[in-house]
């Protein structure tokens, strides 16, 4: 099989490098998932990824915490995410950079649009942190806004589901499973896929996005290939 696109950028789910523990960072997960990384990268696929961080932090699970707070507290785990993967990545013998929306310079580069765009010419993974930089957005919208500003071609969003339901799946066995969908009606039908505001960004500016269950990882590479492994949603 062979990549269908020049340049992606990758959602992880802070969760699906939890595994099965819920919590946490499970070292074999971020190993597979890594490796399916290199192999998209090593193919000439340029690579962007951004990470969740709910594995060990979400912003709303701060109850009772000032939201601003909770928020950038999600932000370091997203981070700590970044510098995992960045490690796993590069063990397995690819180059890749961290750039953090927020400034850490001991640890990682700071976010430079132009700079990314070069690692990524350079065939370099680069993994964005720490989300945008500000409260109250997810990384769903960091993972929008990111690929639309290095100009990729799809966000490929690996959770730990197999796509879009019309319900959620682990509570009504009836959900059904959508292989397309169009940004309205995700937007319209308050489908889970990702929040209302990383989909109307993606829908101003016509960005594909394809949402699939990382439990195969495999899933990563049939991806790039073009493979509707979940659920495919476009303009159209
Ligand atoms: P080219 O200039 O294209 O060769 O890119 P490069 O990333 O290899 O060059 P550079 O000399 O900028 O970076 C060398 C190493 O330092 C890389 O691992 C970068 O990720 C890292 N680095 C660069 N800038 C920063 C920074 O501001 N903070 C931290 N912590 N690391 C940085």
């Amino acid at each position: 099989m062979k990549a269908v696109y020049k340049r992606v950028l990758i959602k992880l789910s802070g969760e699906a490098l939890a595994s099965g523990k819920g919590f946490g960072l499970h070292q074999e997960t971020v190993d597979e998932v890594s490796r399916q990384i290199c192999m998209v990268a090593s193919d000439g696929v340029e690579t962007a990824i951004v990470v969740g961080g709910g594995n060990i932090w979400r912003g709303r699970s701060g109850e009772g915490m000032d939201r601003v707070t909770a928020d950038y507290m999600g932000m370091l785990a997203t981070t700590i995410n970044a510098l995992a993967l960045q490690d796993s990545i590069e063990r397995q013998g690819h180059e890749v950079r961290v750039q953090s929306a927020i400034a850490m310079q001991e640890i990682c580069e700071p976010y430079i649009r132009r700079r990314a765009v070069r690692h990524l010419e350079k065939g370099r993974v680069v993994v964005f942190a720490a989300g945008i930089g500000s409260p109250y957005f997810s990384t769903d919208t960091a993972a929008a806004l990111r690929a639309i500003e290095i100009e990729a071609e799809i966000i490929l969003s690996a959770k730990n589901v197999d796509g879009v339901y019309s319900d959620d799946p682990n509570l009504n066995p009836n959900a059904i499973k959508y292989d397309t969908l169009s940004y309205e009606e995700v937007i319209k039908g308050s489908l889970r896929a990702i929040d209302a505001t990383a989909a109307t960004l993606c829908r101003d500016n016509n960005l594909p996005l394809l949402v699939f269950s990382l439990a195969k990882p495999s899933n990563i590479f049939d991806a790039v290939c073009g493979i509707n492994v979940g659920t495919y949603i476009s303009n159209s």
